[in-house]
């Protein structure tokens, strides 16, 4: 079935939506005003991570959307505890809805993700694990490829597959791992391939970024199962990296990262850095400081992964703090989302706006990262 991007789809897709989050807009910017026009023309698409009932709910994420992005990717509700949490009768009004947008407004859209163990729903994977039935895995793709086949030009199929600490031969042990053995993935890029002949096809994981021993390990173990999948002649397109960048890590590593993407590239894939954000380690700073530092790690990031013309796009892991996974990730982040008038201060600032969506210095870095390679 093709996804019609009537309003009417719109608002019933809306009807369907738990209640948008109306917070108060609050303090803790250091600008405000309209962030400038995005530069033109650039080489690499730009996108965000969004929700439905923030785009419809907050005018003013909606008008940042429209203003930055051409690309768009649902955080959660193309996951499949999202679409099928029920067996049988999956449930596609939110992902329904941000298409419909994103078409309005011309974006493409980033799927994420058809396979990822933390978001797949128990019934699966109690299926999975007994029977090792790859017909619910592959009833689940044919749920999402062909629907949306002419919205979503590229999938995350596999997320986060990597383990190199727990892991066998640096692959998690995940249900799908355990049922179907270390070829899942192969298995898995070739099903969706079947479905979806025309969609760049990808794997994400996290933890690619730093000068510290597992890291450099996980760095490794994304190189070889890249190779061992090319060399099965998996229907690979690219590889997904997350950057959720952390101020806690220490320096990025220049020159091991431009020869970990070099080496990807080298590989024949496509590079997408798909989820990034910024972790603060000391929210006790000045906030200009805060702010200078966030941007600071994200534009050494971008600037030596754009310096690889593999990197296809950049995405944030949403655009305002006001909505970061991140502060759900602390108790006093997770407090100060839900204090009355919000705090900005209080909330982890790793996302180029802040909650009252005044740009901040990161907004200016990753703009400016983007046009300088374009
Ligand atoms: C996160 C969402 O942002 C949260 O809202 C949700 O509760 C859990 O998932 N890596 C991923 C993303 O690949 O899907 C995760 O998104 C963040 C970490």
């Amino acid at each position: 079935m093709r996804v019609s991007a009537s309003r009417r789809q719109v608002l019933t897709a809306l009807a369907a939506l738990p209640l948008a989050m109306s917070v108060p807009f609050g303090s803790g910017s250091t600008q405000s005003g309209p962030a400038a026009p995005p530069a033109a023309p650039r080489r690499a698409y730009f996108g965000t991570a969004v929700r439905p009932d923030q785009i419809f709910g907050d005018p003013k994420l909606r008008d940042a959307l429209i203003r930055d992005c051409t690309c768009l990717t649902p955080e959660v509700h193309l996951k499949w505890s999202a679409i099928e949490w029920d067996r049988g009768r999956p449930w596609f009004a939110n992902v329904d809805a941000i298409i419909a947008f994103a078409r309005e407004h011309r974006m493409e859209v980033r799927g994420h993700t058809l396979l990822w163990e933390q978001t797949t729903p128990g019934w699966a994977r109690e299926a999975i694990e007994t029977d090792q039935d790859w017909g619910v895995i592959d009833a689940h793709f044919a749920n999402l490829l062909p629907r949306y086949r002419d919205s979503i030009g590229e999938w995350d199929v596999v997320n986060e597959p990597i383990d190199t600490e727990q892991g066998d031969d640096g692959l998690r042990r995940n249900v799908f791992q355990r049922a179907f053995g270390p070829n899942y993935i192969v298995r898995a890029l070739e099903s969706a391939r079947a479905l979806a002949p025309e969609a760049r096809l990808m794997i994400n994981d996290y933890s690619l970024e730093y000068d510290n021993p597992v890291d450099e390990a996980r760095r490794a173990a994304m190189l070889g199962l890249v190779e061992r999948l090319k060399r099965a002649g998996a229907p690979l397109d690219g590889v997904g990296l997350q950057a959720h960048l952390d101020l806690g890590k220490g320096r990025l590593p220049a020159r091991r990262l431009e020869a970990f993407f070099g080496e990807l590239a080298g590989m024949g894939v496509d590079i997408v850095i798909t989820e990034l954000d910024v972790r603060e380690a000391d929210r006790g700073l000045p906030l200009a400081t805060r702010d200078a530092r966030v941007a600071e790690a994200a534009r050494e990031y971008l600037d030596l992964a754009l310096a690889q013309p593999a990197v296809t796009g950049i995405v944030t892991w949403g655009l305002s703090d006001r909505y970061s996974w991140l502060q759900e990730q602390a108790p006093r982040t997770k407090a100060a989302l839900a204090a009355r008038p919000l705090d900005g201060a209080a909330l982890n600032r790793g996302l180029p706006y802040c909650a009252d969506f005044g740009p901040k210095p990161l907004h200016a870095a990753v703009m400016g990262a983007m046009a300088a390679a374009a």
